[in-house]
């Protein structure tokens, strides 16, 4: 969480640091702020909020420079304030810096630098690292870089830092522990990012830095990568794939609508030349040097947090029942801390958009210690978790910007799917017949998915009827059981609407209680095989006044008939619905945000890339 930029170059800093800061708003939003190196002094300017009233605050101030950092946050250690907001400086205010992660040993180290008479504005734990930095570089007249470097030596905990001093207008120093930093290579000019985003409009090279790496940049050196122990490192430099319309609306209200609107795409993407309906084939290139361990596997293990562990339930199903391997779908950050069992023969799949979540990391990393083999499905590409893993497949959903997850969710169904129907054929557990005939229907789920865009003005009618509700139920049976989840994860986090997924069947052991004519059900009713069942569901939850928004399969007539309102989607086979009815919910919870007036691409308290633990 928290996003920093840096600019040192030719142009005004604080334009492409501010910009790069609102391509950056979704990893964090309570405030931001900039520091704006101009005639041996640092010019900084901190607001409480969104970046445009950061904007706002310094528009009748002095932004000229030619070398600034900026930061937006996510408050982890003291309130959302003007105090609390980065950068923070050394008590001489000669050097400041940004940062995003957490010094676990703040603490200690703030108790150390209090009784050596260091004074702290803030409440937050990277004021600590400044004034170590401003302690090392005074008393051991360390070089700016050495004294960051042996700060660094004295903390534990996660970090992505940019520094800059008063003293010098053509140095940089950048250093990054397990919270992303990538710097660009311009013509004459050195951008510093969380992610690649702010930087793509400037210039294509980067170089993604590694845990311990410290970089020092000028323009008079260039860039110079050290470890944190001081060994010299070689930069390498990488060509960006990314396109600048890819992070922008394109026309859409909000990215969370562009987004969903773009998954006929990026489930195509995602699927393009991986496999071949001639030849009756599906080849995931990124996983073939493994492919005896997925075979050979006793059990695959699913990591991952939020909707990427709601993708790993879906993965569940498709493995068990396409490859036949028994499957445990774990939360990261339960499974990390539980000295979880896992052999050599395990496979651990770490599903993660970001690749940068902090727990899905420290669980593959537990995994790799014990032996195991590790997979990444990750959307951004040179993220941590796709480094760190032996091997993987993209998403190739583009980037996703709106907090709440959509086109990546589905991007990584398609890749779970396209990964068991490739492990189920190679050991014979799913029929010639049934496999050419899922491939089939897995190459016309995009066509498909048009139209169920096409309900969006049903969807936005239904949506309007029910965006007050203080409650919401969402029920699935099978493989549709976790898109109950994804629903009312989706409504939760958008439009604080407290809302419960469950297995159908599960009602009747308690959440039944809740069901009154307030309360909406949400009911996935496609027609498969367990259509029977959940339409005696529905008349359970009819039979209590409860209202029932079923989606349903085109042609439909049972549920139909009972529901209050429906929504339908094209018939196909049943273990590729989660493709088509996640849609629907997503479109339902956009609608019902907006209607509520929440921010749905910013919601509250959310940040798009989970970086602590
Ligand atoms: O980047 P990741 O896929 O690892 O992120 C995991 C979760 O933080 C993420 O899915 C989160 O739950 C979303 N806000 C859901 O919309």
């Amino acid at each position: 969480m928290c996003g920093i930029v840096a600019y040192l170059g030719e142009k005004n800093a604080y334009e492409v640091v501010i910009k790069g800061l609102q391509r950056l708003e979704y990893r964090g939003y309570d405030s931001s702020g900039v520091a704006i190196h101009k005639d041996k002094s640092v010019n900084i300017y901190k607001q409480k909020g969104k970046v445009q009233d950061l904007i706002d605050f310094a528009s009748d101030k002095d932004t000229n420079g030619n070398l600034a950092i900026g930061h937006t946050r996510w408050a982890t250690h003291g309130l959302p304030n003007n105090v609390n907001a980065h950068p923070h400086q050394s008590s001489n205010g000669k050097i400041s810096l940004v940062h995003n992660g957490i010094i676990e040993n703040y603490s200690v180290l703030k108790k150390e630098l209090e009784q050596r008479g260091y004074k702290f504005l803030s409440e937050t734990d990277t004021e600590v690292l400044v004034h170590l930095i401003g302690d090392i570089h005074k008393n051991g007249k360390q070089s700016l870089f050495d004294s960051v470097r042996l700060a660094l030596n004295e903390v534990i905990g996660a970090y992505a830092i940019v520094v800059i001093s008063d003293e010098n207008p053509d140095e940089l120093i950048a250093a990054r522990k397990s919270s992303p930093l990538v710097v660009g290579l311009g013509q004459g000019e050195y951008f510093c990012a969380s992610d690649a985003t702010p930087i793509i409009e400037y210039t294509k090279n980067v170089v993604y830095l590694e845990d311990g790496e410290i970089a020092h940049i000028s323009l008079k050196n260039g860039l110079k990568l050290k470890t944190i122990g001081n060994q010299n490192k070689t930069p390498y430099i990488q060509e960006l794939e990314m396109h600048l319309e890819a992070l922008e609306k394109g026309g859409y209200e909000h990215f969370m609508l562009k987004e969903i609107y773009e998954q006929p795409k990026s489930i195509l993407d995602s699927m393009r030349g991986r496999f071949s309906i001639s030849q009756g084939k599906v080849v995931l290139g990124g996983i073939l040097d493994y492919e005896e361990k997925l075979i050979n596997a006793k059990r695959l293990i699913f990591v991952a947090c939020g909707t990427s562990w709601h993708a790993g339930l879906v993965g569940e199903y498709l493995f068990e029942e396409i490859a036949r391997i028994p499957v445990e779908v774990e939360y990261a950050s339960e499974f990390r801390y539980r000295n979880p069992i896992i052999n050599e023969d395990d496979v651990v799949i770490a599903i993660s958009q970001s690749g940068e979540t902090a727990d899905t990391l420290a669980a593959i990393k537990i995994a790799k210690e014990r032996k195991a083999t590790l997979i990444g499905i990750c959307n951004v590409v040179g993220s941590s978790i796709s480094r760190e893993t032996h091997c993987g497949s993209y998403t190739h959903a583009g980037p996703e910007i709106g907090v709440a997850s959509t086109k990546a969710f589905t991007a990584q169904v398609t890749i779970l799917t396209l990964m068991a129907m490739m492990i189920g054929r190679r050991k014979g557990t799913i029929t010639n017949e049934r496999f050419n005939r899922l491939l089939v229907e897995l190459n016309a789920i995009p066509e498909k998915l048009k139209t169920v865009l096409k309900e969006n003005d049903l969807i936005e009618k239904i949506a309007k009827i029910y965006h007050k509700s203080t409650n919401a139920l969402y029920l699935g049976r099978g493989i549709n059981f976790p898109l109950a989840l994804e629903g009312a994860l989706k409504l939760k986090e958008i439009s604080y609407i407290h809302a419960e997924g469950y297995p159908a069947a599960e009602m009747k052991h308690g959440p039944i209680a809740l069901i009154d004519e307030e309360m909406p059900v949400f009911v996935i009713a496609t027609k498969d095989s367990s259509y029977e069942k959940i339409v005696s569901n529905i008349q359970e939850v009819k039979a209590r006044k409860g209202k029932v928004i079923a989606i349903v399969s085109h042609g439909d007539k049972e549920v139909k008939k009972i529901a209050n309102h429906y929504i339908e989607i094209p018939k196909c086979d049943e273990l590729l619905v989660p493709l088509l009815a996640t849609v629907p919910l997503q479109l339902l919870s956009y609608h019902i945000a907006l209607m509520r007036e929440c921010n749905v691409d910013q919601p509250r308290n959310l940040a798009k890339s989970v970086t602590v633990e």
